[in-house]
């Protein structure tokens, strides 16, 4: 259970404790956030322009989840999309949001081993994904494998600008359960994908923290705004999801100020 501070919070009213008991994943869904990778719209906008994304191109969405990626990227340009996830619910999710449109498919499968054929895709979109990776040089492989010969592997990665105090990772560790390894510096990842890939442009962005005042705000928003998927919800469930979601931002805004991000685009290697 995920609470630091439960404050004035009465864990035994209906549903409250639930709150805390959810994965970081499933709590997000709960509260009908997409994943995003890093950088959101910007990052997807980056990609279409670094990496030609057009009408003709196949992209597969990569650990997909519920497919935010991959459906901005077939609103900005018409490419048709394959995402695959690990998770069965975000699959599912993302075939909901995709009405059955067909330019649209989807599948469970794991990434380190792509039920998939070889040379099917013009671009692989893998925002934020190597880092949860359990095995991510089988998955480096398997995504060289399915892109088509000089295919492009779209990035968005945060790196580690300087190292975070113990105590901050072990907070992010409880507040997202998913320990970050704060050895991932911008030479680590350019390693790994240089072992199959070579850089054809790449952004580097700030990543500035926010600070609680905004951060508060926001997930007040995110909250108590107008929320479909918290409608039938009742007012302490949602005093228990305000309190969560922000000491998890708040963390993971402190943690952020250790960090950079990298948004770029790899051709694969002969
Ligand atoms: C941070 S999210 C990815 C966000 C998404 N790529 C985007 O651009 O919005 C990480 C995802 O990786 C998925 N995942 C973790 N391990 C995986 C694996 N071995 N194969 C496929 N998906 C995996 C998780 O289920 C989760 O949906």
């Amino acid at each position: 259970m995920f609470v630091r501070t439960p404050g004035r919070l009465d864990l035994r009213q209906p549903g409250v404790s639930a709150v805390f008991d959810k994965s970081y994943p499933d709590f997000v869904a709960f509260l009908g956030q997409h994943n995003t990778p890093p950088g959101a719209f910007r990052t997807v906008d980056e990609w279409v322009s670094m990496a030609w994304i057009d009408s003709n191109s196949y992209l597969l969405d990569l650990a997909c989840s519920t497919g935010w990626s991959g459906r901005t990227t077939h609103e900005l340009t018409g490419a048709s999309v394959h995402g695959i996830d690990i998770s069965a619910d975000s699959v599912g999710q993302a075939r909901g949001y995709a009405e059955d449109n067909p330019a649209f498919s989807y599948q469970v499968a794991d990434a380190a081993d792509l039920p998939l054929a070889d040379n099917s895709f013009t671009h692989v979109l893998g925002g934020c994904n190597f880092g949860f990776i359990e095995q991510r040089e089988r998955a480096l492989d398997e995504v060289h494998r399915v892109l088509r010969p000089g295919g492009l592997l779209c990035v968005s990665a945060f790196y580690y600008r300087k190292r975070p105090p113990a105590h901050l990772l072990d907070q992010v560790a409880d507040a997202i359960g998913f320990r970050t390894d704060a050895g991932r510096d911008r030479r680590f990842w350019v390693e790994f994908f240089s072992r199959k890939f070579e850089l054809v442009d790449e952004v580097l962005h700030d990543t500035p923290s926010l600070g609680p005042r905004r951060v508060t705000r926001t997930v007040r928003k995110s909250v108590y705004g107008r929320v479909p998927a918290l409608a039938s919800v009742s007012r302490p469930v949602r005093d228990a999801c305000f309190h969560r979601l922000r000491e998890t931002r708040l963390v993971l805004d402190e943690h952020r100020s250790f960090q950079r991000l990298m948004v770029g685009v790899w051709r694969a290697k002969p």
